[in-house]
């Protein structure tokens, strides 16, 4: 959702700044823009599109410069055009924001009663008159910058340059995530590690509120209240910053591949070394919670329906899910013995945020869910998970997906084993099950030439169908986002026993109905509900194992899935999932990693 990044450098930054920015752009890629100051002098290009387009242009139109800030956009305020791409400059300041100013519309008429117009139709722009407005009236830079931060609603991660400021850029963060990065004799500002992970491992993330006065001697953070503060330096892991494909076309294929060996590193965290109990963090104690709240968006929240299943079956608990951009607005009813988990891969989504703070001193416990360990969502829950995915740059979310799940299971054993209601010996069952996950997926994985092939069927229709009962419902549901977000066909995710009620009707000859039903104890009744739309002459492709597709018989298309244990198949079949959505995008040609519209790491409301 917009990445940000800025440098004071040694040599010419626009290069390098380029090298950020496409390590961002899986946050946005509707438009892309550099300013720097040369000789003293502030200047800026922009275009728009993917940062390709703005590669191009500075081949013909350079932009000298030691010191510059840099910007890849997802359109908020203003359609994707050259006026509205960031940085946004109004005389001597230039400046780059992720994020969304609520108020922008009362500045601006309080700025054009002034005589100040403006130029654009974003609400960053307003930042940009603010500060010139600011520095008109004989501020410095900083308390120019400070003044305007004074006067801003909503959110935002923002970078400043000044015009004859060669050694000064200043950065500031309320609800997006903003990092200083410190090298020799340079420094520099970005979204997140891993835009800075060339360049830097030493890292200072700014807490919400901070501003920072950035000169190549070092940085003045400056919290809420103007008070000067220190903030510490973090070394990062540079493994947990690599951003390259590993010889796969995309992105999403190399993440969907990775996903056994994820799932194997997830256990060994969150596991004994030898296997035989959860070690997880002491805080997560299930002991006395009376229920559980489950929070998070898309993909995400799709995790936390399986997760509903699992703490009901496993530890008898009642539990509520919700997506959070609904969640705080229906007044949720919440327990002071209640444990609410967040679920988020980049930790950053403003629901998800949001809705964390809303519940926050109301429950016993929060619990963070999250991929991202230095994130928002993981520093204000009371304890943070990992679910050790690893960078995610695909906008559609695959291991993050997976990696979740297997962490909500094991929360979920957890609460049965604080309620009492799993034996040691059950436990230990699961456990070993556990064990057997990353060869289970592995095999999956291993039918992807099978997946490709009905991928081909798919491709050519304009809508589909995926049924599914129980925990195969949430992953019907995940495996319609998939395929829409990806390859754009339009797709629906339904309980199989709901089509009666009303979707039946859309069955007819062509469009494919796809049923997810492992031979589990509610594989009769699915098959029912497949009957039901094969009576009508629909085209069904049932995903199953052996027995399943043999019990169910001909079908118009079939997909073998190793057989799983019960407790796995959610995880299992999310593999069938992603590959069709991935070799249908691939058949029908679209952007697979950075699809039209979309951006990870939601970070407005
Ligand atoms: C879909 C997808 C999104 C995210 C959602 C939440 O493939 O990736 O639906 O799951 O935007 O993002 P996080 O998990 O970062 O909070």
């Amino acid at each position: 959702m917009c990445g940000i990044v800025g440098v004071l450098g040694r040599h010419e930054v626009a290069p390098l700044i380029l090298e950020s920015l496409k390590r961002l752009e899986y946050r946005g890629y509707d438009s892309a823009g550099i300013a720097t100051v040369n000789a003293g002098v502030l200047d800026r290009r922009r275009a728009v599109g993917k940062l390709v387009n703005l590669s191009d242009l500075l081949v013909h139109q350079p932009l000298p410069g030691k010191a510059g800030i840099g910007h890849t956009r997802w359109a908020t305020h203003g359609e994707p055009n050259v006026k509205n791409a960031h940085p946004h400059r109004s005389g001597p300041v230039a400046v780059v924001h992720n994020g969304i100013i609520e108020n922008f519309r009362a500045l601006r008429e309080a700025l054009a009663l002034e005589g100040i117009g403006h130029e654009t139709d974003t609400d960053t722009e307003t930042i940009a008159l603010l500060t010139r407005h600011h520095l008109d009236r004989g501020m410095t830079p900083a308390e120019a910058v400070a003044a305007t931060l004074a006067r801003l609603d909503g959110a935002f991660a923002l970078a400043f340059l000044f015009d004859g400021e060669e050694d000064l850029m200043i950065g500031a963060r309320k609800g997006s995530p903003l990092a200083v990065g410190w090298g020799e004799g340079e420094m520099f500002l970005g979204s997140d590690a891993i835009a800075l992970a060339p360049m830097t491992d030493r890292i200072t993330y700014l807490e919400e509120g901070d501003w920072v006065v950035i000169t190549r001697a070092g940085a003045e953070f400056h919290d809420l209240a103007g008070n000067r503060v220190n903030r510490p330096v973090a070394r990062i892991r540079l493994d947990q910053t690599r951003v390259d494909k590993a010889g796969h076309k995309h992105f999403m294929a190399k993440e969907i591949a990775e996903q056994p060996s994820v799932l194997g590193a997830v256990t060994a965290f969150h596991l004994l070394p030898d296997g035989t109990d959860l070690a997880l963090p002491a805080e997560v104690d299930f002991t006395t919670a009376d229920r559980i709240t489950l929070v998070a968006c898309g993909t995400g929240h799709y995790a936390t329906q399986v997760a509903k299943y699992w703490f009901e079956q496993l530890a008898g608990i009642p539990v509520e899910i919700d997506i959070a951009s609904e969640f705080r607005y229906r007044q949720p009813v919440l327990s002071d013995r209640g444990v609410a988990i967040f679920v988020s891969q980049s930790g950053e989504t403003a629901d998800t945020l949001a809705a964390l703070r809303h519940v926050s001193g109301k429950v016993a416990r929060t619990i963070g869910v999250v991929n991202v360990p230095t994130s928002s969502i993981a520093r204000e829950t009371d304890v943070a998970l990992p679910i050790l995915a690893g960078p995610e740059i695909s906008v559609a979310s695959t291991k993050g997906f997976t990696a979740q799940l297997l962490v909500l299971l094991l929360l979920a054993l957890k609460a049965g084993q604080d309620r009492g209601r799993l034996p040691p010996a059950m436990m230990a069952q699961h456990l070993a099950t556990l064990k057997t996950l990353p060869g289970l997926v592995a095999r999956a994985l291993d039918r992807e030439a099978d997946i490709e092939a009905l991928a081909q069927k798919l491709a050519e229709t304009r809508d589909a169908l995926f049924l599914g009962r129980g925990v195969m419902f949430p992953l019907a549901l995940e495996a319609a986002l998939k395929l829409k977000e990806i390859s754009y066909i339009h797709a629906e995710g339904y309980a199989s026993g709901e089509l009666k009620h009303g979707p039946i009707a859309l069955i007819d000859k062509v469009m494919p109905v796809i049923v997810l039903a492992p031979r589990d104890a509610l594989y009769d009744k699915t098959v029912s509900n497949m009957q039901e739309v094969m009576a009508r002459q629909g085209r069904v492709i049932l995903v199953s194992d052996r027995a399943g597709l043999d019990e169910a018989g001909p079908v118009w298309a079939q997909l073998q899935m190793p057989s799983v244990p019960d407790l796995l198949a959610p995880i299992v079949y999310a593999i069938p999932a992603q590959l069709l959505a991935y070799h249908a995008a691939l058949a029908r040609g679209t952007d697979v990693d950075q699809p039209r519209n979309l951006a990870k790491s939601v970070t407005v409301e």
